[in-house]
């Protein structure tokens, strides 16, 4: 294995760090190798004939030379990219430029390697009024990346439509096409009847890829590559671990035993994962796995049409802030959890530590230490700390965080979540209980369509004074 790949490690989930109340005995571990060797098999299976089409996305060239036309033809006088979308139409960009452009990005124009990047990724209206009145005379320099696979979401539609308008008062309708990409389905969807009313420059949103697994299509590179991000790097990444997800060896394959672990874990009681990048260029990335996962697991029916409500909850962390907002509760609360931590063993910047003050001998620990080896100890630390209240901890170790090991660790995670999906025997490309929502939502906005729905959601919406303190 070379030195530029992300390793798993699990030891301190077993029996043998944490007891065997709380931890998986070598047994245990070849049940779970029995039981989830065959579904990886199924899954290579399924994927050979075209039916997990997330998977080929590393492999299609098409797309990136896409993504790289369209920047060639924008050129260099964009300053700002926005961009409209939510869930898994906004996520992974913001993950991918946390994890791979520099922090003061957008704000220092030397760190910077193409236009500021915004994601809106709501509907606040303070934020993007305030977004509005800074851009000001920069709508001239600004792209807009409209994302939506449906075309139908209200968020996305009405962030658009805003925009729409701007630009017709501003520049007319010319100016729309110079402004604009729309990156939405190929053939259908509002966005997509829009796009080509309007004659828009369009991307598109592979057939058969839900949201949350299309980072790796144009909805995640187009951004990043505007903004400098190495999207070749990021699907080698994503193809060399295709190679280690695919393996039948269930001992060798970390996507099978990274999903195993889970479900053992859950089906123990333990149901909250907690996602915890001891890295802030990693932290965004928490937030993307947190979608990922709630959206992809959580089912109220099994394959069989069962009624099983199963679903872990993920919940993410920051190392260190949250050791001093949430340690105590994964220590000392309820033993309900497991803990996936992300290390960074090279960072590309580091700092030394200064000299101690006089008045203060007793900091002479940390003087000329690198910043770097104190947040690696203190991962270290809290290991030990859970290890010691027999929690069970994983890690996903990067080398170094860049844009191939950024593709490695979503296509790791993309894989685990097909296999936990397996394993739960539910459906992890649907998301049928986030409709309803999608629904009240044109309901209450008026859709003309939606009164029924109006009626059902009355007793909801209205306030009832005698419950009002
Ligand atoms: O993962 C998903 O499918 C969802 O989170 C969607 O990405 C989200 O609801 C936005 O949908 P759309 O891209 O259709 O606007």
């Amino acid at each position: 294995m070379g030195y530029s790949e992300i390793r798993f490690y699990y030891k301190n989930v077993t029996a043998g760090v944490i007891g065997d109340e709380n931890g998986i005995s070598s047994e245990q571990f070849g049940n779970l190798a029995e039981r989830t060797s065959p579904l990886i098999s199924k899954l290579n299976d399924e994927r050979k004939k075209g039916k997990i089409p997330y998977r080929d996305l590393p492999f299609n060239t098409k797309i990136s030379q896409k993504v790289k036309e369209l920047i060639t033809q924008i050129g260099s006088g964009c300053e700002n990219l926005v961009v409209l979308g939510i869930g898994g139409s906004a996520l992974g960009n913001i993950a991918l430029q946390t994890a791979l452009s520099s922090y003061m990005y957008n704000t220092n124009g030397s760190q910077r390697a193409g236009p500021r990047l915004f994601v809106f990724d709501n509907v606040d209206p303070p934020q993007f009024v305030s977004f509005l009145e800074w851009l000001g005379d920069g709508f001239e320099k600004t792209i807009f990346n409209v994302i939506s696979k449906s075309g139908r979401t209200s968020e996305t539609a009405a962030q658009f439509m805003i925009i729409h308008q701007l630009l017709l008062d501003r520049f007319g309708p010319e100016s729309l096409r110079e402004h604009i990409v729309a990156t939405t389905d190929a053939k259908q969807g509002t966005l997509r009847k829009i796009a080509d009313e309007l004659n828009l420059r369009c991307l598109e949103v592979p057939d058969g890829v839900g949201g949350r697994f299309s980072v790796l299509s144009a909805v995640g590179l187009f951004s990043a590559a505007m903004c400098g991000i190495d999207i070749d790097s990021l699907l080698a990444g994503a193809r060399d671990m295709d190679k280690r997800v695919s393996c039948e060896d269930f001992y060798k394959n970390p996507a099978a035993i990274n999903a195993a672990i889970n479900y053992y874990f859950y089906n123990e009681g333990k149901r909250i994962s907690v996602m915890m990048p001891y890295s802030y260029a990693l932290k965004d990335l928490a937030d993307w796995y947190r979608q990922l996962w709630a959206e992809s697991l959580s089912k109220k029916e099994d394959l069989a049409g069962h009624e099983v409500f199963i679903g872990p909850t993920p919940v993410k962390a920051l190392g260190t802030t949250d050791q001093h907002s949430q340690v105590q509760l994964y220590r000392e609360g309820p033993n309900d959890k497991l803990f996936t931590f992300l290390q960074v063993e090279n960072f590309d910047k580091d700092i030394k530590i200064g000299p101690a003050p006089d008045c203060a001998p007793e900091l002479e620990f940390l003087v000329d230490k690198n910043l770097s080896t104190l947040l690696n100890s203190e991962k270290t630390a809290t290991e030990y700390a859970l290890v010691e209240s027999k929690r069970p901890c994983l890690t996903v170790i990067f080398p170094r965080v860049d844009a191939y090991t950024v593709g490695q660790f979503i296509y790791l995670f993309e894989v685990t979540t097909s296999i936990a999906g397996a394993l739960f025997n539910v459906d992890p490309y649907g998301q049928p209980a986030v409709e309803l929502g999608k629904e009240a939502t044109f309901a209450l906005m008026g859709r003309p369509d939606y009164g029924d729905l109006v009626r059902q959601i009355q007793p909801i919406s209205e306030i009832d004074d005698n419950f009002l303190v």
